[in-house]
């Protein structure tokens, strides 16, 4: 696929899956801006980058999702070198496993403030900058959105939010040309998420075991999948929750279930 100088920014593209999609874009040719809290993530993720893509023009920039005026700082800097986003990708997330009964109150807010208020804040102040018609802003979702997991009632209350938010999105924007879809990664590896939830080699090769197609999936099984939804073949396709998870939906989740239910049982 190719996105030759069309204009991508992943907020939350400083790690993970999510600059796995940012590298993959670079790859095909677009530009490519990654944004996130840490200044040091920032300055690495750009440099992996510039390495991925010689000769590319990238930025790395630094935001906080919680804070509207930040998002909108994000947005006004990158005005300044770009016309208007084609492609935006908003992944900024947190999470830990935690009983919900011992769940604090701000525990609670600080993973919705990121990954529920935050996805608003980034989509709502994002909306007069993206591409009209042509733009397309890809949430990054959870299978806690659909699938009720011991030990994350924070992050599946945000995620079902993010999913809601992609389709009522859908609908408002779709009358100017902006399409608005959720990638619902399975469980990736060499990630924070994966080392949080199901942590060490034994346990992730269980999980894999328990995924259809045999295997975690891998930083670019999710920039192929963002790229695929962002190609012009996608063109009318808006407001979908697409899993990416080798089919892990289908009911392969029980492994990391029952390692998050023991965790309960024992807390
Ligand atoms: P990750 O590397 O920790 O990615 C999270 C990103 O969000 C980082 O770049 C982080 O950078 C940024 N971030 C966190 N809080 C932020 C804030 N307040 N403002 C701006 N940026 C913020 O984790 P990951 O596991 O690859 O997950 C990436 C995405 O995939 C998340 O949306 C997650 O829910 C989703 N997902 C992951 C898996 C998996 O298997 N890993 C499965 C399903 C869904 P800073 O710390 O610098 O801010
Ligand atoms: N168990 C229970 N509560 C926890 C916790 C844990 N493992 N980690 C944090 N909390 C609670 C804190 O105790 C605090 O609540 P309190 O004030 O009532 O004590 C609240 O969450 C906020 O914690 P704090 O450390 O101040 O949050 P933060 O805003 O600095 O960081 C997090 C946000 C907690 C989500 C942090 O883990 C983070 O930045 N994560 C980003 C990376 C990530 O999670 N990647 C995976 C993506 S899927």
């Amino acid at each position: 696929m190719q996105f030759k100088d069309k204009r991508v920014l992943v907020v939350g593209g400083t790690s993970g899956l999510n600059l796995g999609i940012a590298l993959g874009f670079a790859q095909a040719g677009a530009h490519l801006a990654v944004a996130s809290r840490n200044p040091d993530k920032v300055a690495a993720a750009l440099t992996a980058l510039q390495e991925a893509d010689p000769g590319g023009q990238h930025l790395g920039l630094e935001v906080d999702v919680r804070e509207p005026e930040r998002v909108e700082a994000l947005y006004a800097q990158l005005a300044k070198h770009w016309t208007s986003i084609d492609i935006l990708v908003s992944g900024a997330a947190g999470n830990f496993p935690v009983p919900a009964a011992k769940l604090s109150p701000n525990g609670f807010k600080a993973v919705a403030e990121i990954d529920l208020q935050g996805a608003f804040n980034v989509a709502r102040l994002g909306y007069a900058h993206l591409t009209r018609p042509g733009g397309h802003l890809i949430h990054i979702s959870a299978p806690q959105a659909y699938l009720p997991m011991p030990m994350q009632a924070h992050v599946c209350a945000a995620k079902a939010g993010v999913d809601m938010l992609t389709r009522t999105l859908a609908m408002e924007w779709g009358r100017e040309g902006i399409r608005v879809n959720s990638l619902v990664p399975g469980p990736i590896a060499n990630t924070e998420g994966m080392d949080r939830l199901a942590p060490g080699e034994a346990l992730q090769r269980q999980v894999a075991e328990t995924v259809p197609l045999g295997r975690l999936g891998q930083w670019q099984d999710m920039a192929d999948a963002a790229m695929m939804l962002s190609s012009p073949q996608a063109s009318y396709i808006t407001g979908v929750v697409l899993p990416v998870d080798g089919g892990w939906s289908l009911g392969g989740v029980s492994v990391a279930m029952s390692h998050l239910a023991q965790q309960l049982a024992s807390s």
